[in-house]
């Protein structure tokens, strides 16, 4: 006996030496590859480098390009253009009425299209359910030899099974693949408006399942919309759930796990202790209970809609009774940890500040002066920045020419042409009620015939995204000053239930103080607290997984996006990344715990990344009960001075210099709009 004991603590000391071991080696390996890392982002530099030197027309006499020296307000990295689908046509509330059509299909073909949908990254990650009715709504069709399935810069809206035969992939003439039988091809068409980015050519006959974008996303939608309004009526019929607001449940609703039992199998058993609450949503179950003499002095059956082990909700239960399966069972289980995690808080009315009359007189002699202004009674100096349909002007008041702003233009022409009078629509409420130190004022709005005008409040500190473009990466302090200022914003929007959406370096901008502000809101949307919404939006780097599984999405994507952000500031590139969107997308939704943290974030930064990055929405640090104020209490944070950072009184990491209110040195030179801009005469004008 005593030599066993000894010869298994032998053993066990040879194992955790072995184990030390392995962990030394780990931390070699990991210093190794942080060192290719780091090896890696001076080549890209390198690399940007020579492509502004190839992209621009200088060269010497003998035609190379000249290695000219790259000054450092030279871009190096090019910023990160924003998605934003167009607004989805589909009414949540009546999806789980819209018939949706199935073609018939072969055995064979079910299964091989069943194989080439879980065979794909992306929609591998689907529930079962939903690649069952994918497969069963796929049309068939046909492509002769030698004809274009899709074409490179096309509009697309349908992805592909291909069955018979085998394509040819090319990308700007040039050839990229072949692809047979059993593959998923066009697969980004599903998720967005988007253009084909490479061309697909049948080299025999071919033929192919296709479904198409509209059908797609509405079998993504109904399925998490019917099963979160079922779990939700389930919750709504638990006497003690009664009283709970409607957004609490649906958060409850969203952290409900479903589980399945076999006939007979033990669910709870009396006398255990457990931490776990029930409801039935499939089958029945039989609950039996003993006196202490172990005679059954108990026994009931219940059904679907009924629960049991309420009471480990309040404290560890030990229970009273067993309840085994009749049958296959399905149970909604939630566990006293994720409970509390939920109720108790979503104390949005605490977190209100109400404005003192001081401020409010400070408002109005602010809405009077500007209300009385117009366009001509400012000079442009110069532009500080260009978007995808508009760009920003540096402005000075006439009349006081130290006083200046920045009026950012928008084409109205191009608003229309890309269906986005929504989105401006919600920028310009949302932003002219965002009275936040985190956040850039608007002071009004005007309009002509060819634009649509928005006066900001002007940031002459430059652009987060140029300060990271130069410094490469920033250390601990510095990324805790920057994501401190974007956590107030986050905290001001989302207790007013809006989801800003478009988090990233580029959309953060740098006051002459060196404080961080949010800057373009044209995707923050105002949802309502506990409420979801459906259209993608987004940078690819930066969307959550929800967004890209068309689940719904809520204040948490910002939460996800957040995790994003600290860890590119504190790395200098954002986690997931591809070479291109889709593959951006595919590595998303493998998981942030697929992803080698370098060794330059510390632990307790890299285990705030990880509860901001949760798969599941409802895990995520700052959209539990205490909303953004866990993040703020996070151990990463510990010591930062909160109160400091709202009342401007601590030091920012970086003071831009900054001379005057005409100072556009920190901000990139833009050339002049020398494009015609046509007028907008359809009669179609927004309420600006
Ligand atoms: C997709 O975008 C293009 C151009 O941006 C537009 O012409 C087309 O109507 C859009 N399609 C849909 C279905 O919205
Ligand atoms: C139920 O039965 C199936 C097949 O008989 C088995 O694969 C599965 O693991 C069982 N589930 C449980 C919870 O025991
Ligand atoms: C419970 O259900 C089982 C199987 O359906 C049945 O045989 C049994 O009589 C039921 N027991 C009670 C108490 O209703």
């Amino acid at each position: 006996m005593a030599g066993t004991l000894r010869d298994l603590q032998l053993a066990l000391q040879l194992k955790i030496e072995e184990l030390r071991q392995r962990d030394t080696l780990i931390d070699e390996l990991e210093l190794e590859l942080d060192t290719k890392d780091d090896l890696i982002r001076q080549l890209q530099i390198e690399l940007d480098r020579h492509r502004i030197v190839t992209s621009k027309p200088t060269s010497n006499n003998s035609g190379t390009p000249l290695p000219s020296p790259v000054g450092p307000d030279e871009p190096q990295r090019s910023k990160r253009q924003a998605i934003s689908a167009e607004p989805t046509s589909l009414d949540p509330s009546q999806l789980s009425d819209v018939t949706l059509t199935s073609y018939c299909k072969t055995k064979e073909s079910r299964d091989l299209i069943q194989r080439a949908l879980m065979d794909n990254d992306f929609m591998k990650h689907l529930e079962h359910g939903q690649i069952i009715t994918i497969m069963d709504c796929m049309y068939p069709t046909s492509v002769a030899s030698g004809c274009c399935v899709i074409q490179e810069g096309d509009d697309g809206s349908t992805v592909y099974v291909l069955e018979e035969g085998t394509v040819q992939v090319m990308k700007q003439g040039k050839k990229l693949c072949t692809i047979g039988p059993e593959k998923v091809f066009g697969e980004l068409a599903i998720l967005y408006n988007c253009t084909r980015t490479a061309t697909v050519t049948a080299l025999t006959d071919i033929t192919l399942w296709a479904i198409d974008r509209q059908i797609f996303q509405t079998i993504m939608m109904r399925t998490g919309l019917i099963k979160h309004s079922q779990y939700t009526d389930f919750l709504r019929s638990v006497p003690s759930f009664q009283t709970l607001p409607e957004d609490v449940l649906s958060k409850l609703a969203d952290v409900l796990e479903e589980t399945h039992y076999n006939d007979s199998d033990y669910i709870i058993r009396q006398g255990a202790t457990g931490d776990t609450f029930f409801i039935i949503s499939e089958g029945k179950v039989k609950v039996t209970q003993q006196n202490s003499n172990g005679e059954q002095v108990m026994e009931k059956n219940m059904t679907k809609g009924e629960w049991f082990g309420e009471q480990a909700l309040k404290g560890e239960d030990v229970r009273t009774a067993s309840v085994t399966a009749i049958g296959d069972v399905t149970c909604l289980v939630i566990d006293r940890e994720s409970f509390k995690q939920l109720i108790g808080g979503l104390d949005s009315v605490n977190n209100k500040q109400y404005d003192s009359d001081e401020l409010k007189a400070k408002l109005q002699a602010e809405a009077d002066f500007f209300s009385s202004v117009s366009l001509n009674d400012f000079n442009v100096i110069c532009t500080l920045g260009m978007g995808g349909f508009s760009r920003v002007e540096l402005v000075q008041l006439k009349s006081d020419p130290n006083r200046s702003f920045a009026l950012k233009v928008l084409k109205k022409r191009h608003i229309l042409d890309t269906s986005q009078q929504g989105h401006i629509l919600s920028e310009r409420r949302i932003m002219i009620e965002a009275h936040s130190p985190f956040i850039i004022r608007l002071y009004r709005t005007f309009r002509d015939t060819k634009y649509l005008y928005m006066l900001l409040e002007v940031c002459l500190g430059g652009e987060l995204w140029t300060l990271l473009r130069e410094r490469g990466l920033f250390d601990d302090g510095t990324t805790r000053f920057y994501t401190g200022c974007v956590i107030e914003a986050l905290a001001f929007l989302h207790s007013r239930g809006i989801i800003y959406r478009d988090l990233k370096p580029e959309n953060i901008i740098l006051d002459h103080r060196g404080y961080a502000k949010l800057v373009d809101f044209g995707f923050a949307k105002k949802v309502g607290l506990g409420k979801k919404t459906w259209t993608f939006c987004g940078t690819p780097e930066y969307v959550a997984p929800e967004i890209i599984l068309n689940k719904g999405h809520d204040n948490s994507a910002d939460c996800w996006s957040l995790g994003i952000l600290i860890f590119e500031l504190l790395s200098g590139s954002p986690p997931f990344s591809g070479s291109d969107p889709m593959k951006t997308y595919n590595i998303i939704l493998r998981g942030i715990d697929m992803i080698a943290f370098p060794k330059k974030i510390t632990k307790s930064a890299a285990i705030l990344i990880k509860r901001l990055c949760r798969d599941n929405p409802s895990e995520r640090l700052g959209n539990q009960k205490n909303g953004i104020k866990d993040i703020q209490k996070h151990k990463w944070f510990e010591g930062f001075n909160w109160e400091g950072l709202r009342q401007g009184t601590i030091d920012a990491p970086f003071t831009p210099s900054v001379e005057g209110p005409l100072d556009n040195s920190n901000f990139d030179f833009f050339p002049e709009d020398t494009e015609e801009t046509p007028e907008e005469d359809s009669g179609w004008d927004l309420e600006f």
